[in-house]
C-alpha cells in the first residue's frame, strides 16, 4: 500500500458549503456595497475567512480598519453558521461514505485538513463527527493554504510522515499547500489541472483505485 493516510480537505470535497459561503458573502457584500458574484466566490476556495474578505474588498472604494474588519467577518460567519444548519446526513452522498468505509477498510487512515474554523461543526451536521482519525482545521493553523501547515499538522496527529500520505483538495491552493509540505496530491475539479498533481481525479470514488 503506498498511502499510509488520506488527508482529505472538506469544503468541496467531502460536503459542499460553497453556497453557503456565497449567500453569507452576498449578503454583507449587498450591505457594504460591494460588487460579488459567483466568479469572485470562486477565487475563495481554500482561502482563510480574512483573506476572503480581503479579495472581496478588492472591490470597496473604502478603506477599512483591522476592527472593522474583523467585525465584517464575524457577521459574515453568524449568517454562515445559520445556514449551515440546514445541513444534515443527507448532505453526505453515498459514494463519498462508500469510499471512505472502503479506504477504511484497507487500514489507511483518514484524516480532515481543512482552513475552516467551522469543520467541526460541519462533520457533526452531516453525520461524521466522530468518523475522522484526526482533524486538523482553521483553529489549529497559523498559516492558511497554499502554506502546508494545516496538512502537515494533519499528518502528524496521525503519526504519519508526509510521503506515507496523499492528499485530497478541490482547490488550486490547496495542491500547492499538499506539494509544498511534501506529499502526493489527489485532484478533484479545477484542482484536477494542477500541473503538479500526482493523481487527477474525475469522482470521489477513484480513490478506491488509487489506493488499490
Ligand atoms: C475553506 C473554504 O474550507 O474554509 C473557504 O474553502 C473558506 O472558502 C475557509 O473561506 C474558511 O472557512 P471558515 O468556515 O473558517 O470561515
Ligand atoms: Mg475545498
Amino acid at each position: 500500500m503506498k498511502y499510509k493516510g488520506i488527508i482529505f480537505d472538506l469544503d468541496g470535497v467531502i460536503c459542499f458549503t460553497d453556497k453557503y459561503h456565497y449567500q453569507a458573502w452576498k449578503s454583507l457584500a449587498d450591505e457594504i456595497g460591494v460588487y460579488f458574484d459567483e466568479t469572485i466566490n470562486n477565487r475563495l476556495r481554500g482561502v482563510s475567512r480574512m483573506a476572503s474578505l480581503d479579495i472581496i474588498l478588492e472591490r470597496s472604494e473604502k478603506d477599512y480598519t483591522p476592527e472593522e474588519k474583523e467585525q465584517m467577518a464575524a457577521r459574515k460567519n453568524e449568517r454562515y453558521r445559520t445556514l449551515l444548519e440546514q445541513m444534515s446526513p443527507a448532505d453526505l452522498s453515498a459514494e463519498v461514505r462508500e469510499t471512505l468505509d472502503d479506504l477504511r477498510a484497507k487500514g489507511i487512515l483518514l484524516a480532515i485538513g481543512s482552513s475552516s474554523k467551522n469543520a467541526k461543526l460541519i462533520l457533526g451536521r452531516i453525520g461524521l463527527g466522530d468518523y475522522f482519525d484526526a482533524i486538523s482545521d482553521g483553529t489549529n493553523i497559523t498559516h492558511s493554504k497554499p502554506h502546508p501547515e494545516v496538512f502537515l499538522k494533519g499528518a502528524q496527529f496521525l503519526g504519519l510522515d508526509p510521503e506515507d500520505c496523499l492528499v485530497v483538495e478541490d482547490a488550486l491552493a490547496g495542491i500547492d499547500a499538499a506539494v509544498a509540505g511534501g506529499f502526493d496530491g489527489a485532484g478533484l475539479g479545477e484542482a484536477a489541472t494542477h500541473p503538479k498533481v500526482t493523481w487527477a481525479m474525475k469522482t470521489f470514488s477513484d480513490l478506491k483505485q488509487i489506493c488499490e
